[in-house]
């Protein structure tokens, strides 16, 4: 009788209509509201009925267009940590609440509130960083702002996670933290009046694979790396802030970075390993051109995260670990539609192991077109690399722990 009556009441569940307290709130909760928040980046909030109603129309379409929520890596290509890209099933709940007329159901269903974390997620920092002065920037375009900010440390730190408070949620996009090893990015300072330098593509000094702590994008929660890795902030270098405005209105921002150290040497070193390709020239007027760049290592390693990387005529970038002879190919990561205003740091839910001598090559896909409303070259040139707005880059920087550390000095005498 008693299962009878489960059965019925789950046959029914799964006819009823999706509600906005049962099902939808739970969905725009996990997937939504990280940034559709007040006073996040998001233009609206979606944290109640009231909200979710107003712009169910919206919803339907951004979700069945695939323009929200912005998440990148096509589902496949890699098994990342904080995926909040909506399965079909969820996108079709929201699509057939729209089509019901979104109601709202009973209220008892509605989920608990999220626990409320203090400030910082993983809480108080080892160390805080920000720029000397509030930055503005200028409204209504896309600004790359580099600020240098002081290592107080007088001894190598090991850094296992990295958080940031963006002081103005709404103008803020996206932070990088570089290190700055050789002391070029105080004259680059200087030779710009305000807080901090213009730096588009990167921070306008070399970079090299111990110069990334780390990246945030909005969205993405700060987690620290597996038990026993962290990455490697060398005494007495330079930390390079590079912050990515998108403003709309115009306000005063002082980001902050919190970094989260151990104290003892990790058993690994997390370093970052480019995959690249610097010869292209992409010819005016192509509307799609791919390039190709592979990179093999003497030594086994396991990556943990992956971070891609075009400028505005990017399309598509894909990476794939190939075996010798190309038995196998195991995909790394897919964005099939790059968007630069939504890089991503992407970490894999488990490391994957990339064996010496096993290729791992990036595949970029680029729009020289006039028909690519990005485009920043007008009339159309051809195209190489560089730092600059209108240069381009084909690279993914890959995190890795090197299997056998000991032979690093022998094989891999950069690292
Ligand atoms: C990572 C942050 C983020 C997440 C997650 C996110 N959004 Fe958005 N959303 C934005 C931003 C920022 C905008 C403003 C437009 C832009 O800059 O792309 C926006 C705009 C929108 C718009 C208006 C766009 C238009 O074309 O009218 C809708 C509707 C929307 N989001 C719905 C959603 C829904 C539904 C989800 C979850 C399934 C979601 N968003 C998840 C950041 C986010």
């Amino acid at each position: 009788m008693r299962l009878a009556a489960v059965i019925l009441w789950a046959s029914l569940a799964a006819n009823a209509q999706p509600t906005y307290s049962r099902e939808v709130s739970r969905i725009l909760q996990q997937k939504c509201a990280q940034c559709h928040r007040p006073n996040d980046i998001a233009p609206f909030a979606l944290t109640s009925y009231e909200e979710a109603r107003i712009y169910a129309e919206d919803i339907n379409r951004v979700v069945t267009e695939r323009i929200m929520p912005p998440w990148k890596p096509v589902a496949g290509h890699g098994e990342f940590e904080g995926n909040f890209g909506l399965t079909e099933e969820e996108r079709r709940t929201l699509q057939d609440w729209v089509m019901a007329g979104a109601p709202e159901g009973d209220a008892a269903d509605l989920p608990e509130a999220p626990a409320a974390t203090g400030e910082w997620r993983l809480g108080e920092p080892g160390l805080i960083l920000q720029p000397q002065a509030a930055f503005t920037p200028q409204r209504g375009r896309d600004v790359y702002r580099c600020f240098v900010v002081t290592n107080p440390f007088e001894e190598t730190r090991y850094v296992t996670a990295m958080d940031v408070l963006p002081g103005e949620r709404k103008v803020v996009h996206h932070v990088i933290l570089y290190i700055d090893e050789r002391g070029q990015s105080p004259a680059l300072d200087a030779k710009e009046d305000g807080e901090g330098y213009t730096c588009f593509g990167g921070p306008g000094f070399n970079v090299t694979i111990n110069s990334a702590v780390g990246g945030w994008a909005p969205g993405s929660a700060a987690r620290h790396l597996e038990e026993g890795l962290a990455v490697q902030v060398p005494k007495g270098a330079r930390l390079v802030m590079q912050v990515h405005y998108s403003a709309k209105v115009l306000a005063e921002d002082m980001t902050r970075v919190g970094l989260y150290f151990r104290e003892e040497k990790p058993r690994k070193l997390v370093r970052f390993v480019p995959v690249l390709n610097t010869s292209f020239r992409i010819p005016p007027g192509e509307a799609r051109y791919e390039v190709k760049g592979d990179m093999s290592l003497p030594l086994s390693t396991k990556v943990i995260q992956v971070f891609p990387h075009m400028h505005l005529l990017g399309k598509e970038i894909k990476l794939e670990l190939i075996s010798p002879l190309g038995r196998s190919t195991t995909p790394m990561i897919y964005i099939d539609k790059w968007d630069f205003n939504w890089q991503g740091f992407y970490n894999y839910k488990s490391e994957i192991p990339w064996p010496a001598f096993n290729t791992m090559r990036v595949t970029c896909v680029f729009d020289n077109s006039a028909g690519n409303p990005n485009n920043p070259s007008n009339p159309l040139k051809e195209v190489r690399w560089g730092e600059e707005t209108q240069d381009e880059m084909c690279l993914a920087f890959l995190g890795v722990t090197v299997d056998n550390e000991d032979l690093i000095g022998r094989f891999l005498p950069g690292f």
